[in-house]
């Protein structure tokens, strides 16, 4: 069904794909007050606190429906360890056009976990929610969420010279994207039916 598009539990070979929930504290607290995951990322680490809170507010948010809704969807093993995060914002409604993001856990990085994760809520977004392109907006530096992109048929489509403050600095960011087509055809036809993200 095409928007309004409600996140259900996606599963991977891997990874689960869900809400996130109370008892993530501990695991998110650690991942988001970690200053090697911050340094790409809009925000600074933030306090046990201050994710209680977003944990809170992220709840009940799993429906992509107007410009601007946005989710953060928990990133997790089969035995429901949460190891990362998504992130995707519905940029516009009418253009059925999103955005993604992402962030793992150190320990769980380099097994090719956020390319299965954000496989399974592409299928999602190009497939039930009818979405027709998908963006993600990067510092050009981040070379690790660059190859991300790369692995999984993402283009780069443009990048904008110094077009944010960013921690004390101007800072680039580039801007890597997919159409839903392009995602079909990468997936053999059939959102869904296939890990192939190399
Ligand atoms: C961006 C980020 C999520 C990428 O994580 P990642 O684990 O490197 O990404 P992938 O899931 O695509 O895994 C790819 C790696 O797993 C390896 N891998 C191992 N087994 C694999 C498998 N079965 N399938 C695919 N890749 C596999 C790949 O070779 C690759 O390793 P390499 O980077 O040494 O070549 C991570 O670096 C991160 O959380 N960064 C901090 C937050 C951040 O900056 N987010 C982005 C803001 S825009």
């Amino acid at each position: 069904m095409p928007l309004p598009w409600t996140l259900t539990r996606l599963s991977g070979p891997r990874v689960v794909v869900d809400l996130l929930r109370e008892d993530d504290l501990d695991a998110l607290a650690a991942i988001q007050s970690d200053p090697d995951i911050c340094r790409y990322m809009l925000y600074e680490p933030r306090s046990r606190e201050r994710v209680a809170q977003l944990i809170a507010e992220s709840m009940p948010l799993d429906t992509l429906t107007a410009d601007g809704d946005d989710m953060q969807p928990a990133i997790r093993l089969a035995d429901g360890t949460l190891i990362g995060t998504l992130y995707v914002k519905l940029v516009s409604a009418a253009d059925r056009q999103a955005e993604i993001g992402w962030a793992l856990s150190p320990a769980a990085q380099g097994r090719g976990y956020a390319a299965e994760a954000a496989s399974v809520l592409l299928d999602a977004l190009f497939g039930d929610a009818g979405l027709h392109r998908v963006r993600a907006d990067l510092d050009p530096r981040n070379t690790a969420s660059i190859a991300l992109c790369r692995r999984l048929g993402m283009r780069e489509e443009a990048l904008f010279r110094e077009d944010l403050w960013f921690k004390g600095a101007w800072g680039d960011t580039a801007v890597y994207a997919i159409l839903d087509r392009e995602w079909r055809a990468r997936r053999g036809g059939v959102a869904g039916d296939a890990p192939g993200v190399a």
